[in-house]
């Protein structure tokens, strides 16, 4: 499989989902590979990093790059899954990203920024989708404190969105938001 992990906003958690599903999918026993598409270049840092306590679980390729769909066949070779990470803006690479993947995951917060993010995201997204009519959504929340009311309203809100939330994407974290409310511009 090919996940794209996307959205428009920056610090989100789309590189620490991309390393935390690489290596769950490596623990499963598939092969993965990484394709670190952020000019950024925090993965590959991370790997880097990592390389000189002990091999990474999965291999990780620097492509930030606009031509990935044209590109993926080659990047992901002989690896079961493949996944990239993005930019956090709608810049040609993040397009290419979402052209070349069979899933793009859109990590979500308890916050309206993230929310308002991921709805733009999925709007960018629609020209590609029309031409890519395979590419499936799926969100994940980060950084949410379990069981608080902003959680629980922002799993509300996303049922109502276009695709699947992932279940196990419930992240516990000791992260405090302020309670901004949830709901789109138009809406709120
Ligand atoms: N579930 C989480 N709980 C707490 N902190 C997180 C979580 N996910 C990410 N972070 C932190 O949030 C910051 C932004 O995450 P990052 O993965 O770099 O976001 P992005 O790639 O979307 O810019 C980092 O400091 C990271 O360590
Ligand atoms: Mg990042």
């Amino acid at each position: 499989m090919r996940i794209a992990i996307v959205s428009l906003k920056g610090g989100v958690s789309k590189s620490t989902l991309c390393v935390n599903i690489g290596a769950a999918l490596s623990k499963l026993g598939r092969s993965v590979v990484v394709v670190d598409a952020d000019p950024q270049g925090s993965i590959n840092d991370w790997a880097a990093i990592r390389d000189e306590v002990s091999r990474p679980p999965f291999t990780v390729l620097a492509a930030a790059r606009k031509t990935l769909n044209r590109d993926i066949d080659a990047l992901q070779g002989s690896h079961d899954d493949c996944l990239i990470d993005t930019p956090g803006r709608a810049e040609a690479i993040t397009l290419s990203a979402i052209a070349a993947a069979d899933l793009v995951l859109i990590p979500i917060s308890p916050s309206s920024y993230d929310l308002w993010a991921a709805e733009q995201t999925l709007e960018r997204m629609d020209p590609i989708r029309a031409i890519y009519t395979d590419i499936k959504i799926a969100y994940v929340v980060s950084k949410a404190v379990v069981g608080s009311s902003l959680d629980r309203e922002l799993r509300q809100v996303i049922k109502e969105m276009e695709g699947d939330l992932l279940k196990t994407g419930w992240c516990i974290s000791g992260w405090r938001f302020s309670a901004v409310p949830m709901g789109s511009p138009s809406t709120s």
